[in-house]
């Protein structure tokens, strides 16, 4: 089988945990390494639970730490779901870990220029990939394309128009999506439909292996801070998506079109802006993804789950 390669850029985070566990049995993914980025929590946590997950299911995948701030605004990050680690309700053992020397972004560039192609795969704020390819332009043709979980078609999750990982860094977004790069947008509109009921902790429980120990222990926190939150009973499982739709390109569908993003600095700033009737006549720079077969992913998660013994 030929193999995607694939670096995940991540900001770990309860949802960020599933995307490397998937990323992690993944059949048809070559994981060429992990960067990560402040969002959820501060770099140094998040770069810790990457480490953390990673090394607790045995996925050997080099790690690079990457931004703590956004490129051009002040950092926000999301205590209230994640918690003070950043991955509140799990304990891993004690290890000793291993770091890439250069930073996110230099791995990026690296990874891409030794590579002919590269898909990246983005559940956080974008600002380490943005920073890579204004570095090293070089990497643009190298860049199969950018997957990333962000952005809404309808309302957001941390202002009336914005989702979380494009507000974090609205310009480095911007950055991604206007360089000519293919880019596959999974954002709130579809993650919302991804809801770890209950019965899904049931079933991934019942594997009863590491992993769904970790799976079920995170989400019961992920879904009492969600519910302190939102108000609502059962979490979005917004990250793993952007790994499940490599793993099967039947799980979404999709539609081309111009994505902006509002770098206004007002009320909508972080806002993107998906031209789904193609009012504005410009060229599509995105596939959307419109809609989901939310048994299929549950059926790949589980499988997922099912691969750590
Ligand atoms: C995104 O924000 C983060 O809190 C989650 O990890 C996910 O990547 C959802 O808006
Ligand atoms: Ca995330």
């Amino acid at each position: 089988m030929n193999k995607i390669n694939v670096i995940l850029d991540c900001d770990p985070g309860h949802d960020d945990a599933m995307a490397i566990l998937l990323a992690g049995y993944a059949p048809n993914i070559n994981l060429l390494g992990i960067t990560v980025i402040a969002g959820n929590q501060t770099i140094r946590k998040t770069a810790l639970n990457a480490a953390n997950v990673a090394s607790f299911l045995n996925i050997n995948a080099p790690i690079a730490i990457g931004e703590k701030n956004p490129l051009v605004r002040d950092r926000i990050i999301c205590e209230e779901i994640h918690g003070e680690s950043g991955l509140d309700g799990f304990i891993f053992p004690k290890y000793e870990h291993h770091y890439e020397k250069e930073k996110a972004y230099q791995f990026i560039i690296n990874e891409c220029l030794k590579h002919d192609k590269v898909t990246i795969v983005a559940t956080g704020p974008l600002t380490n990939i943005a920073l890579a390819i204004k570095a090293e332009p070089e990497i643009i043709p190298h860049i199969e394309e950018i997957v990333f979980m962000g952005g809404s078609l309808t309302n957001g999750n941390i202002s009336p128009a914005a989702e979380f990982n494009i507000l974090c860094d609205p310009e480095a977004a911007h950055i991604v999506l206007t360089n000519g790069i293919k880019t596959r947008m999974i954002g709130l509109n579809i993650t919302r439909q991804v809801l770890v009921t209950p019965q899904v902790i049931e079933r991934m429980e019942k594997i009863n292996n590491k992993a769904s120990d970790m799976f079920t222990k995170l989400m019961e926190v992920f879904n009492a801070n969600q519910n302190k939150t939102f108000g609502i009973e059962a979490a979005p499982l917004h990250d793993p998506v952007t790994i499940a739709c490599l793993i099967d390109e039947s799980l979404l569908t999709y539609q081309d079109m111009n994505v902006e993003i509002d770098l206004s600095h007002g009320p909508s700033y972080g806002r993107t802006n998906c031209d789904v009737f193609s009012y504005l006549k410009k060229e599509a720079n995105c596939r959307v993804a419109i809609d989901i077969d939310v048994n299929k992913f549950w059926d790949i998660l589980e499988k997922g789950i099912k691969y750590y013994g």
